[in-house]
């Protein structure tokens, strides 16, 4: 599998999530099997660079490789500009993102919002491919099946981006206006895979090794990407690999497994964004890690009161170890019943 002149590891990726796929988990993911894994979005607005946010978004120090960056915008010449800085820092692919739908996105007219103005679109693409062919940089497009359902323009635009150099192209199976609800297609997926030449990925709803291997089936995608399901379960790249690989599925993890995880990511974590926040950020990869698990949810409401790194780390190996006491492995979770996978967006 390539992107441009770059080979990846495998077909597995770790989807783009604003504050949630940041160095660390995307490190914590590839370390678990995914062979690829693009960074939270970047703003193309200059003035926002040097904030926190931004600059610890571009920080790739120690990353796997190939570093991936998503850009996020509404202005051809601010896109490119955004693309040639995180180049500078690093960055070997470009990833243009068409399709978030968050409203602070929406609403300055990026993300999704940019597939409802196809000229503007292109007029994106162009211009960042203009930035990045030069120097050697692959660009990459994320997009949803269209605005709404009455105007799937997926194909279109696909089409229209391979045309203008577009690397890999990469759709999440719901419109724009379906945000999270609703069950993804894969109808409009295999329709962009046939009718370009260039590698596409397949997303949303990728929740376990069957529907990898369904989904792999139904669009004939070249990877797929899992955005949801890896949070507080990275594991589930080398789950899917494994089962694409020989049919089998693997064992849960041990609970010390799940644990030495868990731990190593917070270090990464407080590392990169200090106590104060590093502390209140990690509860919510902590409560996915464990609010399924039995005794989880009380667990997570006592460790949201806490606020030092120190007992933060001590709390979350006490639990696990008494976990472990009656488990061995992770015992089988039952879906949670409040889902806030997706009201964590930034
Ligand atoms: C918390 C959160 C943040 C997201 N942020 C981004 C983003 O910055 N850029 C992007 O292109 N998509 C973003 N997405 C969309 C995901 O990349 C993915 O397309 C979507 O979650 C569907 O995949 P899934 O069903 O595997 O989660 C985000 C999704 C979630 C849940």
């Amino acid at each position: 599998m390539r992107i441009g002149h770059i080979t990846l590891a495998n077909r597995l990726f770790a989807a783009p999530m604003a504050g949630v796929t940041d160095r660390p988990f995307r490190q914590l993911c590839k370390k678990l099997g995914a062979g690829y894994a693009v960074s939270e979005m970047v703003t193309s607005r200059r003035d926002l660079w040097n904030s926190l946010k931004t600059s610890r978004r571009a920080d790739h120090a120690g990353e796997v490789d190939p570093i991936a960056v998503q850009i996020a915008g509404t202005d051809a010449a601010m896109m490119a500009e955004a693309a040639a800085y995180n180049i500078d820092r690093g960055a070997q692919i470009i990833d243009i993102n068409m399709g978030c739908p968050a409203k602070k996105v929406c609403n300055k007219w990026a993300g999704s919002a940019l597939m409802q103005d196809e000229p503007l679109a292109l007029e994106i693409v162009e211009a960042v491919v203009a930035t990045c062919a030069p120097r050697n940089v692959p660009v990459t497009l994320k997009m949803r099946t269209g605005w709404c359902a009455a105007e799937r323009n997926a194909l279109r635009i696909a089409r229209a981006a391979e045309s203008a150099g577009i690397a890999m192209v990469t759709v999440h199976g719901r419109t724009r206006e379906q945000g999270y609800k609703g069950a993804a297609e894969y109808e409009t997926i295999a329709a962009v895979k046939a009718a370009l030449a260039i590698p596409v990925v397949a997303n949303g709803d990728i929740d376990s090794p069957a529907k990898a291997l369904e989904v792999q089936r139904a669009t004939g995608a070249d990877a797929i990407m899992i955005g949801r399901a890896a949070q507080g379960r990275p594991w589930i790249f080398r789950e899917i690999a494994h089962f694409l690989a020989t049919g089998e599925t693997l064992p849960a993890p041990q609970v010390a497994e799940a644990k030495a995880w868990l731990i190593e990511h917070l270090h990464d974590h407080y590392a990169l964004y200090g106590e104060f926040t590093g502390v209140r950020s990690a509860r919510k990869h902590i409560g996915w890690a464990v609010r399924a698990l039995p005794g989880g949810e009380a667990f997570r409401a006592e460790m949201n009161r806490i606020e030092s790194c120190e007992l933060q780390l001590r709390a979350v190996g006490d639990w696990f170890d008494a976990l472990a006491q009656d488990h061995l492995r992770l015992p089988a979770a039952p879906p949670a019943a409040n889902d806030d996978r997706v009201e964590q967006a930034a």
